[in-house]
């Protein structure tokens, strides 16, 4: 009665166009929306007479399902299309080689200290950092170095006011260490220190790192002990230490600490200005007056103490012949320390 094949075809026609979600939601305007074909024959029933608006409404509804579906199976295969279309666009080779970029490298003077401190710290040494701008207190006074004492002329300090200055050494640091810890004590002050000197090798700004051991029954022996391990680890397997003795007002005894010369080998050449020793840190056993400014009894406790220049041991390391190298940020220069 009602034919519904003609009616069917044109859909079928106009749904084999259809390639895309645009496409299609035009097709569902014109078909099944509110304006749309299906639409205009649920509206032509009322001009149906009476006794046949039962079968055209089953004709519609069938109409309807079968226009529906016919959607709704386009839909799912325009979306899984597009998204197959967009897997593909979105694959990534993973075996396509990286685009290497140039990396950087730590500056020597960094790569050296980290070195510096792996060795202590698998000796046991912790790492503690105090402040660049000290008092007279901690860099001096409670250093042993008392006013006046011709021993502050060693180092041409740079005051702030007359009591605040930039640190000289990393001493202070012992100091710090002692007034906030009790015995035993393993710690490394690394950081930067200021002297009024300026040549091929001094410079204003330098870095030190200081070692602190305080225990029962430390002794300078512990001392040569470990920076023989130290030289060892740095320089050579073959490196020797000799201790001079010395004079720093915090230690006593104190020494100076050479290292049998790592080019050479002890016979004598150009780095080692033909002595076969090249000299490396200042040292010795805690002086017990520094002990007991900071509250320490010396009769139960002794201690050992070095400071090393980390730019000396950088220099000897690397050959490097003037200090300002360390400093002037020459890319081509520090691209050399590439690991
Ligand atoms: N503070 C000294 C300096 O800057 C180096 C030094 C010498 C540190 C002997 C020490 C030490 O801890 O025991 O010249």
């Amino acid at each position: 009665m009602f034919n519904a094949d003609e009616l069917k075809k044109l859909f079928l026609d106009d749904i084999e166009v259809v390639k895309n979600d645009l496409q299609l939601s035009e097709f569902w305007k014109k078909y099944l929306g509110k304006t749309g074909k299906v639409q205009g024959l649920m509206n032509g029933i009322k001009d149906v007479a009476k006794e046949e608006k039962k079968a055209y409404g089953q004709f519609v509804n069938e109409v309807k399902v079968w226009a529906q579906n016919l959607y709704d199976e386009k839909k799912a295969g325009i979306e899984k299309a597009m998204l197959e279309a967009r897997y593909e666009k979105e694959t990534v080779d993973v075996t396509v080689p990286v685009k290497s970029r140039p990396v950087g490298n730590l500056h020597p003077l960094t790569s050296v200290k980290y070195e510096m401190m792996n060795v202590f710290s698998g000796m046991g040494f912790e790492v503690f950092e105090g402040p660049e701008i000290e008092d007279d207190d901690h860099n001096f006074t409670r250093l042993n170095v008392l006013k006046d004492h011709p021993s502050r002329d060693m180092q041409d300090t740079f005051w702030l006011t007359d009591d605040l200055l930039l640190r000289t050494h990393t001493s202070p640091g012992q100091i710090r260490v002692m007034d906030a810890k009790k015995p035993p004590i393993k710690v490394l002050v690394p950081g930067k220190v200021f002297r009024s000197d300026s040549d091929a090798t001094h410079s204003p700004m330098f870095s030190q790192m200081e070692g602190l051991v305080v225990d029962k029954h430390i002794t300078l022996c512990d001392l040569q002990g470990m920076l023989d391990e130290f030289v060892k680890n740095m320089f050579s397997d073959a490196a020797k230490t000799r201790l001079r003795p010395s004079y720093f007002p915090f230690t006593e005894p104190s020494v100076e600490v050479d290292v049998s010369c790592f080019k050479c080998g002890g016979c004598g050449c150009s780095l080692c200005k033909g002595t076969g020793w090249i000299e490396v840190l200042g040292g010795g056993v805690v002086n017990k007056k520094v002990l007991e400014n900071c509250g320490i009894d010396s009769n139960e406790y002794s201690g050992l103490a070095f400071g090393i220049g980390i730019e000396r041991i950088a220099m000897l390391k690397y050959g490097i012949n003037h200090m300002g190298k360390l400093f002037e940020n020459d890319v081509e220069f520090l691209k050399q320390f590439k690991a």
